[in-house]
């Protein structure tokens, strides 16, 4: 008879305690803390590990190579994840449920025809996985696929076929029998896990897993999976849109800063390798309320358009609505609006949307944001093949962005003819600029004069 025992999981942040407790001592969340039966001598690991006894070494007997990374098919996954994919590591990919994750999971399994593949799906039959692989449109002898969910006919599976990829759909569905407690519940998720992390280390083999997130945004509840994984993903998009976007939280392996977009397409995910060609529409023009702004997701700089729509308050108190912009910065904008440069907007309704259903943090698009604002409330359009990239500050100052060099390239790639930026610049880091004119301004009122000279006075 194995002993078990009964212990409370916090499911916000997986932090564990002996009795029920309403406030969660580690992250402070209420109301949190459920019950779970698990071994009293938690034997995590010794079923797979075959490894012997491993001895401490010197920093000098270390030998090291460089991580052997594998190509996934699909270089926006590749780029997010700091050139491919590192041999051993286990990589968890996180997103809402119909997000896109099996089909991107799918997508690279079936793309890969160097490597033997296995795709163990808890969640799909095989016969539903054929059905989507139809829909994509790609087919690979290569690739194996599984409908199982118990972790010890899985690592039998692994081991026997030998694959170079495992893909895990989701960690969610996995079952270790050494573990009490039903799937997806925290004990489960977390040794299983951890099972699989020192098999990929041991082996060599690389892991994705895909993880659901919470509606509080955590992935699979404990963020205690973060803890235990080398890399995390983040799959995210607005439902209503097609983009979505990959990126890191965490990366052992690389930078977290980069990103990959991608559109759901009838067939697939599409790359989106160019993102500003999708994110502004160039017959725009002569529409008032749009402004292009060049901003930086991760470390690739991208345009895009910003949409206002400014009319009368129909009730007492205005409305300020944002989609894809942090509203508190949008009404201090505003303020600035009517502060610095006179404009009075607090009688009237404020709408803001950024194209293509994206998020930006960019402060850098503050003063496209203004401009788009003022145009939409003049109803006067923008000049024609101009971007602004610069930061707005509470003075109204227009403020230096970082890595204005790869905005102001981005743009004249585009084909803009101008951009609006800061003075705060030394002018000779533009010399080798050609092909795009370059205006410099330290104040907004400055900048309104500029594009709605005979609108503003
Ligand atoms: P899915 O990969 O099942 O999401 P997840 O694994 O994150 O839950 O994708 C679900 C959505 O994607 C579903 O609503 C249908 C849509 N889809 C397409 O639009 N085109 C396609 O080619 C495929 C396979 C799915
Ligand atoms: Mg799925």
């Amino acid at each position: 008879m194995v002993k078990t025992k009964t212990v409370f999981f916090c499911r916000n942040c997986g932090a564990e305690a002996p009795k029920w407790l309403g406030k969660c001592p580690a992250c402070g969340e209420w109301n949190t803390y459920i019950e779970e039966t698990v071994y009293a001598k938690s034997n995590s690991g010794k079923a797979i590990s075959h490894k012997e006894n491993s001895v401490p070494l010197r920093l000098s007997e270390i030998s090291i190579s460089d991580e052997i990374r594998m190509d996934t098919g699909i270089r926006e996954f590749n780029r997010v994840l700091g050139g491919g994919l590192v041999l051993g590591s286990v990589v968890l990919i996180g997103g809402e449920p119909g997000i896109g994750k099996s089909t991107l999971a799918l997508q690279m399994a079936l793309n890969l025809k160097k490597e033997k593949i296995l795709y163990i799906s808890g969640e799909e039959s095989t016969r539903q996985i054929k059905l989507r692989a139809e829909r994509i449109g790609l087919s690979n002898d290569n690739c194996f696929f599984l409908s199982e969910t118990l972790l010890e006919n899985i690592i039998n599976q692994i081991t026997h076929l030998k694959p170079g990829l495992v893909i895990v759909d989701s960690v969610q569905t996995l079952q270790d029998d050494t573990v009490e407690s039903s799937p997806g519940s925290i004990s489960q998720v977390r040794e299983c896990t951890v099972k699989l992390m020192k098999y990929a280390k041991e082996s060599f083999i690389p892991f994705i897993l895909i993880g659901h997130i919470t509606k509080d945004g955590l992935l699979a509840g404990p963020k205690i999976l973060e803890h235990i994984v080398d890399t995390v993903l983040l799959f995210e998009g607005d439902h209503q849109h097609l983009y979505r976007i990959l990126r890191s939280t965490k990366n052992r392996f690389g930078t977290t800063a980069e990103l990959g977009i991608f559109e759901m397409t009838q067939s697939g995910l599409k790359e989106v390798l160019n993102p500003s060609e999708i994110l502004i529409n160039l017959n725009n023009e002569g529409l008032s309320g749009t402004a292009i702004g060049a901003t930086i997701d991760g470390i690739r700089p991208f345009l895009i358009e910003v949409q206002a729509l400014v009319s009368s308050a129909a009730y007492g108190t205005p409305q300020r609505i944002s989609t894809g912009y942090d509203v508190r910065r949008l009404n201090m904008l505003l303020a600035v609006l009517e502060k610095r440069a006179g404009f009075k907007l607090a009688t009237r309704d404020v709408f803001l949307n950024i194209a293509g259903g994206i998020r930006i943090s960019d402060p850098a698009l503050d003063l496209a944001v203004i401009i788009a604002v003022l145009s939409s409330n003049f109803d006067y359009p923008v000049k024609k093949n101009i971007c602004f990239s610069a930061e707005v500050g509470l003075s109204g100052e227009i403020r230096p962005v970082s890595r204005i060099d790869q905005r102001i390239r981005e743009a004249e790639k585009l084909g803009f003819k101008t951009i609006l930026i800061s003075s705060g610049y030394d002018k000779k880091s533009f010399a080798s600029v050609k092909n795009i004119s370059i205006i410099t301004m330290s104040r907004v009122d400055e900048a309104v004069k500029y594009l709605f000279a005979s609108k503003a006075n």
